[in-house]
């Protein structure tokens, strides 16, 4: 889309996906650095782990977990769009990360690795965003050492929300949301195949922010160099509709937070443990 010739229609009736890459939002798996951190903590990582980052969007986890570890990561996004971008910001980033990672256009539902490759998969968010979650899981499972961890950080509930902002966040985002809690993701592997055992699972809540602070965020995107030449009427149109959507989202928060999740790859049967911590 020419950023020149865009109108207050346009803005309002643009797709949500095309307005966030207007705005050029940070796509980060839910939880950000605090995620990655957590991962560092629970699994041990060195220059011999190979990680799989699946649905990598624009690279944020890939280039994190680069960071901050010295493993080797390969990031899948089925988004030509996004790799081309993850491939951008990789490019800009210092040589002991660059030497680290690769990013390549593949679906989770056939995903161009061998078998038995990887020492750890990062799922992030991304499965939530699969049609078909058993095919990708099935794929994880395939391609993945045995006692290979998995790592997903979906988007949870803990409380159950109202519907009224079900279908307000459904509408925004243009998709049928159908939340989720941290349990019916634990099931729903389960439900695929019992050679996931589940290894650590934690939740947390997120923190609605006040007014002031959804001003100043949606402030901050107006002063973007990209978005600032823009006409006033247009810059008005973006300032509604951001504010509009981060209201929304701001409620869903009072009832949304994430899982991270950890499964491991068992390759041999074990009995089952009764007297656990809770
Ligand atoms: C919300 S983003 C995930 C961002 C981030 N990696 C995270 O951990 O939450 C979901 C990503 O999954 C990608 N995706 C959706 N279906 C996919 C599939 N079948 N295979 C690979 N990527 C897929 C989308 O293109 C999108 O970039």
């Amino acid at each position: 889309m020419d950023q020149n010739r865009l109108t207050e229609n346009d803005i309002e009736q643009m797709s949500y996906t095309d307005f966030i890459a207007l705005l050029d939002e940070t796509n980060r798996c839910p939880g950000g650095k605090k995620t990655i951190r957590r991962i560092r903590e629970l699994i041990h990582i060195d220059d011999k782990t190979n990680i799989l980052d699946v649905g990598s969007n624009t690279g944020f986890t890939s280039l994190e977990l680069a960071r901050v570890t010295p493993a080797n990561i390969s990031g899948i996004d089925i988004s030509e769009s996004c790799v081309n971008q993850a491939k951008k910001s990789l490019s800009e980033d210092i040589e002991s990360v660059r030497s680290k990672v690769t990013f390549q256009v593949a679906s989770s539902y056939s995903i161009p690795f061998p078998d038995d490759n990887f020492d750890l998969i990062m799922a992030g968010g991304a499965t939530g965003f699969m049609d078909d979650k058993s095919k990708a899981i099935h794929e994880y499972l395939r391609v993945l050492k045995p006692w290979g961890f998995l790592v997903m950080s979906p988007l949870t509930y803990h409380t159950q929300p109202p519907q009224k902002i079900v279908d307000e966040v459904s509408e925004i985002i243009g998709t049928t949301i159908e939340p989720m809690t941290m349990k019916d993701w634990i099931n729903t592997v389960g439900e695929v195949t019992k050679d996931f055992e589940l290894y650590f699972n934690e939740s947390h809540k997120l923190s609605p922010r006040i007014s002031k602070e959804i001003d100043e965020y949606v402030d901050y995107f107006l002063k973007k160099d990209h978005v600032k030449i823009l006409s006033e009427t247009v810059k008005d149109a973006i300032k509604r509709r951001w504010m509009s959507i981060l209201k929304v989202f701001n409620e869903n928060h009072k009832y949304l937070g994430y899982s991270i999740i950890v499964f491991r790859k068992r390759p041999v049967a074990e009995e089952p443990e009764l007297f656990i911590s809770t």
